[in-house]
């Protein structure tokens, strides 16, 4: 897992004193040195193996607490007490970028994800560590139906559920789904904000690709008879981090595409950060609810599974093969156990169903 690209932390929060990070049951430091560079390290000093985290940053290189031995960003090591000692550790591909720190296994044939919003408003990123696997907390971010209950202002009316009309799409390393159907009531004010209009039907499609595992939302309205956007629109980015097999870190990045952007900037700023709560808020309410799932095992056997659910086979197939099997190295291996016994009981087609 660890040669895909993830966001591990946002880029502000690494200073000279390095952080300890968990992606997929590995711990890591990360670090910035004097000249600014980000450093991210296996946080196993290979002396005596004392957390890195730990210790101290000089000018380019981390150092040990317990006998001062320093690394630099690319894992070479140095000894004080054994000048001549030739010592090194893992050191991690690093890039800074859409305000996160972002790292992967050096010699990777990865892509770096593609986070595409010309013409969108960016607000700051969103973080959240939910008590979950990482195949749980991604069949809640893709699915519509816990929407209508457990959202205040994302999804569909509780009532109108049975309207809604929702397409699933399978290729080798994506999964997509189209979903339509009658927005749920909101606050006046948020109508207005968002420039919905009444009867509107809200419109949620998303692409779900494993390298690494992260969503991309696309959300609109139409007026009921017609296919032509009104309003805003959101562009959502959601990415599924394992911390270890029982949580998962998520990264959303959100868009937002304004009508009246170029009329009013002070009006847009306002937006943004108010879209940025909204979308908190929302992220919250599903955390709430995945945290009291009474079992958190991944296996889909047992479940009773509703049209809204297609897309879980699906993604549990990809997470295993593209995910965490791609390349995957010895030594990630031992860290990470994949605990999930996959079975693929969906069948792979384009499906259309109306209830
Ligand atoms: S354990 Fe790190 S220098 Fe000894
Ligand atoms: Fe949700």
């Amino acid at each position: 897992m660890l040669q895909h690209w993830h966001p591990l932390c946002p880029a502000r929060r690494v200073r000279r004193k390095p952080l300890e990070i968990q992606l997929a049951g590995q711990s890591l430091v990360v670090f910035r040195t004097k000249s600014g560079d980000v450093g991210v390290l296996d946080n196993v000093c290979p002396h005596r193996r004392m957390k890195l985290s730990c210790g101290h940053v000089t000018e380019d290189a981390v150092v040990c607490p317990y006998h001062g031995w320093a690394f630099d960003c690319e894992g070479n090591g140095t000894s004080p007490g054994t000048p001549r000692l030739h010592c090194t550790t893992t050191a991690f591909e690093v890039v800074e970028k859409h305000g996160f720190v972002w790292a992967r296994l050096k010699n990777s044939l990865t892509e770096f994800p593609v986070l595409d919003e010309p013409g969108f408003t960016v607000v700051r990123p969103v973080e959240q560590r939910i008590q979950a696997p990482l195949e749980l907390v991604l069949d809640n971010f893709t699915e519509v139906e816990h929407a209508a209950t457990v959202h205040r202002f994302i999804g569909y009316s509780l009532g109108g559920m049975h309207r809604v009309t929702s397409i699933v799409a399978a290729s080798a390393d994506r999964v997509s789904g189209d979903n339509r159907g009658p927005q749920k009531p909101v606050p006046a004010i948020v109508r207005w904000m968002f420039g919905i209009p009444k009867g509107a039907e809200f419109h949620w499609e998303w692409i779900t690709r494993f390298s690494p595992v992260h969503t991309r939302y696309d959300e609109f309205w139409t007026s009921q008879d017609s296919d032509q956007p009104l309003g805003v629109r959101g562009r959502i980015y959601a990415f599924f981090v394992p911390i270890d097999t029982t949580s998962t870190r998520l990264v959303i990045f959100a868009a937002f595409r304004l009508p009246w952007a170029g009329w009013f900037n002070q009006i847009c700023l306002t937006f943004r950060e108010i879209a940025r709560q909204m979308v908190r808020f929302e992220i919250r309410q599903d955390m709430r609810m995945i945290e009291q799932l009474a079992d958190t095992r991944t296996e889909m056997e047992g479940m009773k599974l509703s049209r809204f659910d297609r897309t879980l086979g699906l993604h549990r197939e990809r997470i295993s093969r593209v995910y965490r099997n791609a390349a995957q190295t010895d030594s990630e291996a031992s860290v990470f156990r994949v605990e999930a016994s996959v079975r693929l009981n969906h069948r792979e087609q384009v499906r259309h169903e109306d209830p």
